[in-house]
């Protein structure tokens, strides 16, 4: 057993649990407590530095969040790995491409597509490359051969099998600190879908939506698909401003709280408060899209908005297309009992789109073990990717951009300062070899998002060679580019 000694100091204004979790994460880091090495119960830790149990408590919690330690039933908790990720140069060389930036190549520089693209910057990619193929074909495998041939071969249950939405009802409250059972559950093939579900079943159609103006477009076009009657709500630093949507007499608004999309900020507590009390007062619902809660960057997890929904107002949706992969189709709704309960009922006129093979895998990948520690896995290297980002952004554009939306997911956004329109900037990006992307079609009027926005998903990209895509993007954005660096 390890022994942890570390000071803490009462009076720093840090709280004491942070300091603890900083003090492991940092031992774990470099290596002090090596992975598989059990860390010491909470009580004899408390007992041992003479702080509470719930400041131990608290940290282990931070820990197994990060992924620096996992849980294991009726054992303890374990260090896990730091991912130490693969590609990485030999010792001895450098991380990144210097000299003559934009031009000079690392070693193990992507090889260009037929068109010429060598680094694409598209949102929705995820890493493919550390993707657990071998245990997810064996999960895929193991549900083939499932000794009760008809559970996979069949249509299934129409609101998806029961013993995935429970696994699913577990994930959401230690991950998200929602309370749920799989009975209120109800799994659909991607958020598009989940929408277009409520839709018919709650039912949105023709009811009057608000959305967050910018906002995710592929939730505007299935609601407005289905006959929703939309409107658009501008959004302010902190995010929707609930005193307009008071003035637009909608029925449900859809919203994402925990990163909006795409400007990536965090709804306040204080703007949660204001939003579910306009549920309250409106009789109305909220949609709430959590899609990537699982990276988050800079300060503490953030329960979702379904947590503190003690009134049945809110209705959340949850997707495995970032937290596993986009292929899964694999989405889901989580509804209030009294909606769940009328919605069981008209469910039985619809089959479940995802295959119960996939289902059968994916519960299989999840009661392994293998979903917990890919997300933590996944955790760490995006956050890699993310510093990467940064730090390459910093390096060769510096003030020559402003970043907004950077303390979660897979993709930020930037203004660039060089006078030229994303069509502009896009095109200069693919003749050295780059796609990035505009963000336009984010705001209900395209035209209103500012020309000098490009939006980098960073999620498929090599974190050692995102420094020389940002290079070439610099290169080819900024006439003195040379000169300033
Ligand atoms: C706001 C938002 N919600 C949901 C999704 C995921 O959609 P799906 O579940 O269809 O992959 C995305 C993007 O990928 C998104 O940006």
């Amino acid at each position: 057993m390890i022994t942890l000694t570390p000071t803490l100091d009462k009076t720093s204004g840090q709280p004491l649990y942070l300091q603890l979790y900083a003090y492991i994460r940092d031992e774990i880091e470099a290596g002090a407590i090596p992975a598989g090495d059990k860390l010491p119960a909470i009580l004899a830790l408390s007992a041992h530095l003479k702080v509470s149990k719930n400041t131990v408590e608290t940290a282990y919690q931070q820990l197994v969040a990060e992924g620096y330690a996992e849980s294991r039933s009726r054992s303890g908790l374990y260090a896990l790995p730091v991912e130490e990720p693969p590609h990485a140069p030999p010792s001895g060389k450098r991380k990144h491409p210097q000299g003559r930036r934009g031009t000079a190549a690392p070693p193990f520089s992507p090889s260009p597509d037929a068109s010429g693209i060598a680094f694409d910057f598209r949102y929705g990619d995820v890493e493919m490359e550390r993707f657990p193929m071998g245990a997810w074909r064996r999960c895929l495998l193991e549900a083939l051969n499932d000794s009760n041939q008809r559970r996979v071969l069949d249509y299934g249950h129409p609101q998806g099998e029961e013993e995935l939405r429970s696994e699913i009802a577990g994930y959401l409250y230690q991950s998200r600190g929602i309370p749920c059972t799989a009975s209120q559950i109800v799994l659909c093939a991607g958020t598009q879908h989940s929408v277009s579900m409520m839709c018919q079943l709650i039912p949105l159609r023709g009811m009057r939506v608000a959305l967050e103006d910018p906002g995710y477009n592929g939730v505007r076009t299935s609601l407005y698909g289905h006959g929703c009657e939309l409107v658009h709500v501008p959004l302010d630093a902190d995010g929707i401003q609930v005193d307009r949507l008071y003035d637009t007499d909608a029925s449900a608004v859809y919203i994402t709280p925990s990163h909006q999309f795409p400007l990536g900020m965090v709804l306040p507590i204080q703007r949660r408060n204001k939003l579910l009390q306009w549920a309250n007062e409106r009789n109305g619902l909220i949609i709430e899209d959590d899609y990537d809660s699982e990276f988050r960057y800079v300060g503490q997890p953030i329960p979702a908005l379904k947590a503190m929904d003690h009134n049945d107002r809110v209705i959340y949706m949850g997707t495995l297309s970032k937290s596993f992969l986009p292929a899964a189709r694999l989405s889901y709704i989580v509804l209030p009992e009294p909606i769940a309960r009328s919605v069981r009922e008209k469910l039985v006129l619809y089959s479940q789109p995802v295959s119960p093979l996939i289902q059968q895998a994916m519960l299989r990948f999840m009661r392994e073990g293998f979903f917990g520690r890919h997300v933590r896995k996944m955790r760490r290297l995006y956050q890699l990717k993310h510093r990467a980002l940064l730090a390459a952004l910093q390096r060769h554009m510096g003030a020559r951009i402003e970043i907004i939306g950077q303390k979660a997911g897979l993709h930020l956004l930037i203004d660039v300062k060089a006078g030229i329109p994303s069509a502009g900037l896009i095109d200069l990006a693919s003749k050295v070899g780059i796609r990035v992307y505009s963000p336009a079609v984010q705001w209900s009027t395209p035209s209103q998002c500012p020309p000098s926005y490009i939006m980098l998903g960073f999620g498929g990209l090599n974190e050692y060679t995102i420094d020389e895509a940002v290079g070439r993007l610099a290169g080819a954005w900024f006439k003195d580019y040379d000169e300033v660096n």
